[in-house]
C-alpha cells in the first residue's frame, strides 16, 4: 500500500510536479492531494496529472482542511511552497506528519515572510558561504521545526538572488522526494541522509 501524501501549495508547484514524477517510478509513496489557499498554477498541474486538486474556501479553516486530508486518507502532509499559516488546530492534530520545505539552510534565513527571492537575498547579503534547502516538521512557529534534512550549495561571488534561487531549487527537486521516501520507509517522517 503506497503512502499517501497531501501537499499544501501557493504557486507554481515545481516542487510538487518534481515529487510526483519522482513517485511514479515506483509504489513507495503516491500524492492523492493537492490543496491551496489560491488558484495557484500548482493546481492545475496536479489536476493534469490525475491528482485531486482542491483550492480552499477559507484556509483559516481547521474543519475544511481536515475533511479534506480524511477524505483523501493522507499519511503525511507536505508544504511545498505554501505560503500562509496551517491552522494551528491542524498542526496540532498532525503533530509529526507535517512536512515543510524552505528554501535556505535552516535556522538560517527562515521565519515569518522569508519566501522566495527574498530568502536568496538575505544570504548573499549575510555573505554566507552556503546556502541550500532544508526540509523540516511543522509546528506552530515558522521554520522552526526540527530539521530532518537539508542540501547544500555553494554560494558564489558571482552570484545574484536568481541564480542562487535556480541551483537551491535543483536541490529542492531532489531533497523533497528524498524526505518523502524517508518517511514513506519509516511511517512518519524521519532525519534522513542527503548527499
Ligand atoms: C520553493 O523554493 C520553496 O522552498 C519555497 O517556495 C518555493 C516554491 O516553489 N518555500 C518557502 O519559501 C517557504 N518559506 P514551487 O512552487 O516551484 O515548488
Amino acid at each position: 500500500m503506497p503512502y499517501r501524501v497531501a501537499v499544501a501549495v501557493s504557486g507554481r508547484g515545481s516542487n510538487l510536479t518534481a515529487l510526483v514524477d519522482d513517485l511514479s517510478t515506483d509504489d513507495v509513496a503516491r500524492v492523492v492531494l493537492a490543496i491551496s489557499d489560491r488558484q495557484a498554477p500548482a493546481l492545475a498541474h496536479a489536476a493534469a496529472r490525475g491528482i485531486a486538486a482542491h483550492r480552499l474556501d477559507d484556509y483559516r479553516d481547521a474543519s475544511e482542511w481536515m475533511r479534506l486530508l480524511d477524505l483523501a486518507r493522507a499519511n503525511l502532509l507536505v508544504l511545498a511552497g505554501y505560503l500562509k499559516l496551517v491552522p494551528s488546530e491542524v498542526v496540532g492534530a498532525w503533530a509529526g506528519r507535517i512536512i515543510n520545505i524552505h528554501p535556505a539552510l535552516l535556522p538560517l534565513h527562515g521565519g515569518s515572510g522569508m519566501y522566495g527571492g527574498r530568502v536568496h537575498a538575505a544570504v548573499l547579503a549575510a555573505g554566507d558561504p552556503h546556502s541550500g534547502a532544508t526540509v523540516h516538521l511543522v509546528d506552530e512557529i515558522y521554520d522552526r521545526g526540527a530539521v530532518l534534512g537539508a542540501g547544500r550549495v555553494a554560494v558564489t561571488a558571482a552570484d545574484t538572488a536568481e541564480t542562487l534561487a535556480e541551483r537551491v531549487l535543483a536541490v529542492e527537486h531532489r531533497l523533497l522526494p528524498a524526505a518523502v521516501r524517508a518517511a514513506a520507509g519509516a511511517g512518519r517522517p524521519v532525519p534522513f541522509e542527503f548527499t
